[in-house]
């Protein structure tokens, strides 16, 4: 060991000690004196508020990374770098090269979104890693170009040819994030066979597997993180390894032949980001994940259609009706008439349709081979029905189940959306339930491969799909997608995506979503982007009964609060008509609540326990609320801060009754109205599982 490691063992990235160590040279300002026998420099980037500091540095030849809030550290020493196939690895033997500095600090618009202004501002520095003297010019080096933000940190490589190799070949990516292990993490199992379908685990982060990303984690310092990546594009996507307490390690998805990317240098990756916040809340009202995307490259994207949508869909899930042929055909003609009049008679825009099409009669979880995209059963009349939703003011959703054989429908794709397109058709709800073992190719050779979800291969299918879908001004709903990393900035047709556990586990899940799932998924899931959990359920158990083991698990007020809360600008009216039907007064909030906001923000809440979020109408002035709690009841008080001084509201309530409870009474709900202004407090009980929905409805000046 050399002199130099022995002065200064805490240098060592070995992580118990690691972490200490990293805190002990942030609050001593140690970086500049590590320089030793390595001629280590430092480089330090704050964020625009000065809370946060990132600093970068090469030892012993290892480029090296970390991160600190205020006086804390959050992500100690942790390893850059990428090894190749065949090229030469850039993982040592590098030093520090040229450093080049950039700020930030613009406005931009989204076309629909949680909010409509938005701010990008950052500080950026571009850090250059070089070959080591003397040994000579082996590599090309590589640079990251790293951004800090007041809300995080967000980095991303950018890789030159290497060993006069454009074509790169990644069989790792070296990223770390090394963290206090004791933080508590919220996470879902990655390469599961469920995709990303998992109920989240809450435990101390020494205690994760192998993760899917968004991970959120709360440090014992009380800071409020998540790890993710922006701009996923033409890579695999990142999970996390825990490879020792406390360090977590960029896993790619690989491909079916080992390799991880495949890329013709030079390239970018996506961004590695580092939402950081003093509370909990902090991370719903960041834009970070947004801000690292690239501007709309679609142009005007008016066409991009939000709204409420109902559909023959439930009825599969409970049985009602089948997504096959047969009696129980749920796509006929005469059950898409009567769902257009339900939409046009409350006011939605959409009307989805699954089983529409031939393939669902065979296995089809197992064979998509079978779907055809263009050709309906005899008993579903496409023309007929387009034309009934065009003359009723309402648009067919289309659907493209897909089974993961994404070579069948790539094939049938352009007819599909021309189709489609001709019908009036404007979202179409893709779907890659792919039970028979993964993603589907048949590759150059006509041989049949199997890849991931968020496998390089999937990651430039969806891509593909949504620019195709783009050109015949269609939006896409994947389910089973790879997750969101924030694309719709630059592909806003890319309107929703499912990639969590929604509400159709609440039709079949063993066990269903718990309680406290929809008390998670703001604080995990819904980080990366809007999620179709179609929400809406009026009919709890289906004629289970209260206490069958498979229902849903909230009280009817809960249900309503999820429209605001769970953020898309699409959203499902999930049940069917008959059962709104007969609760008219609560399904009213249904009808107001919108999907488009001008602004949105994140009240209160602790994760896996209660969050409750205001939004305010895109184009108006009324306020929505959505609170809700996990299995336990409890009290909020949300002060009204957020409204207009000298604006009359009045707050139309969806509450839990006072002796609610999922579990026993889900239905008792009080619906009251009542004056409510800036500078008062609301006071809401919650019931165990319970929630509660309100509209603000502005009434003029005072
Ligand atoms: C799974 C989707 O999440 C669900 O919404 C859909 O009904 C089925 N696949 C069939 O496509
Ligand atoms: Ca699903």
């Amino acid at each position: 060991m050399s002199h130099h490691e022995m002065s200064v063992p805490w240098l060592r990235p070995t992580v118990c000690r690691g972490w200490r160590a990293t805190m002990l040279m942030f609050s001593l300002g140690l970086f500049l004196i590590l320089a030793g026998s390595v001629a280590a420099k430092e480089v330090a980037l704050k964020s625009p508020d000065g809370k946060i500091v990132l600093r970068v540095d090469v030892e012993r030849g290892v480029p090296r990374y970390a991160v600190a809030y205020g006086d804390k550290a959050v992500v100690m020493s942790s390893r850059l770098g990428m090894r190749f196939k065949t090229a030469t690895p850039l993982d040592e033997g590098l030093r520090l090269g040229k450093v080049e500095r950039a700020s930030l600090d613009r406005r931009w618009e989204q076309p629909w979104g949680e909010r409509r202004q938005m701010r990008e501002h950052y500080n950026e520095v571009l850090v250059h890693f070089l070959e080591q003297a003397p040994k000579g010019k082996v590599t090309n080096g590589f640079a990251v170009r790293f951004r800090v933000f007041n809300d995080g940190v967000g980095f991303r490589y950018e890789i030159p040819p290497q060993s006069g190799q454009v074509h790169l070949e990644i069989v790792d990516e070296l990223t770390e994030f090394a963290m206090d292990p004791a933080s508590t993490a919220w996470w879902i199992p990655a390469r599961g066979w469920n995709r990303y379908e998992y109920l989240y685990k809450a435990t101390p982060l020494s205690e994760v597997g192998r993760a899917n990303t968004p991970i959120t984690l709360k440090t014992p310092d009380g800071i409020y993180l998540s790890l993710h990546e922006a701009a996923l594009v033409d890579y695999s996507g990142m999970s996390l390894d825990q490879k020792r307490s406390g360090l977590l390690k960029a896993d790619l998805a690989p491909w079916s032949d080992g390799v991880l990317v495949k890329a013709d240098a030079p390239f970018n990756t996506p961004w590695r980001t580092i939402q950081i916040a003093p509370d909990s809340v902090g991370l719903i009202n960041s834009d970070l994940i947004l801000n690292l995307n690239e501007p709309n490259k679609l142009g005007d994207v008016s066409w991009v259609e939000k709204g409420k949508y109902v559909g023959i869909w439930w009825g599969m899930h409970i049985k009602t009706y089948t997504w096959g042929s047969g009696p129980k055909h749920g796509a006929t003609t005469k059950n898409a008439k009567y769902y257009i009049d339900f939409a046009a008679k409350n006011g939605f825009s959409g009307v989805l349709i699954e089983g529409w099409n031939i393939g669902w009669d065979g296995d089809w979880f197992h064979n998509g081979a079978l779907f055809s995209f263009t050709q309906p059963y005899p008993d579903f009349d496409l023309k007929e029905i387009t034309d009934y939703a065009r003359a009723h003011g309402v648009r067919l959703i289309g659907h493209h189940e897909t089974s993961g054989d994404v070579s069948n429908y790539e094939a049938q794709m352009e007819d599909a959306f021309a189709l489609y397109e001709k019908r009036g058709v404007r979202i179409v709800k893709t779907g890659y339930v792919a039970d028979g073992g993964g993603i589907q190719r048949v590759d150059e050779n006509g041989t049949r491969r199997y890849e991931w979800h968020d496998g390089q291969f999937t990651v430039n299918h969806h891509l593909r799909v949504v620019k195709a879908a783009a050109r015949h001004h269609i939006s896409i709903n994947a389910h089973e997608p790879v997750k969101d990393t924030g694309l719709r900035r630059t592909y806003p047709n890319w309107i929703s995506r499912e990639g969590a556990r929604g509400q159709e586990y609440n039709a079949w899940g063993v066990p269903p979503n718990s309680p406290e799932h929809t008390a998670i998924l703001p604080f995990t899931r819904m980080l990366a982007g809007p999620m179709d959990f179609t929400p809406g359920i009026f009919d709890l158990d289906f004629g289970h009964g209260l206490d069958a083991p498979t229902r849903v698990q909230t009280t009817l007020a809960k249900q309503l609060a999820l429209y605001v809360v769970l953020y898309s600008p699409i959203q499902m009216v999930a049940d069917l008509p008959k059962n709104y039907e007969k609760r008219p007064k609560a399904f009213q909030f249904i009808k107001d609540v919108p999907t488009d906001w001008e602004d949105s923000i994140a009240l209160a809440g602790e994760i896996g326990d209660y969050v409750a979020i205001a939004r305010k109408v895109r184009g108006g002035a009324d306020w929505y609320i959505g609170a809700l709690s996990d299995e336990k009841a409890r009290t909020i008080v949300l002060p009204m801060d957020f409204l207009t001084a000298n604006e009359r509201y009045v707050a139309q309530i969806y509450r839990d009754g006072p002796k609610a409870d999922w579990k026993t009474n889900p239905y008792a709900m009080v619906i009251e109205e009542k004056p409510i202004a800036r500078g008062e407090a609301l006071r809401l009980w919650l019931a165990p599982g319970g929630g509660v929905a309100i509209r603000i409805h502005a009434m003029g000046r005072k």
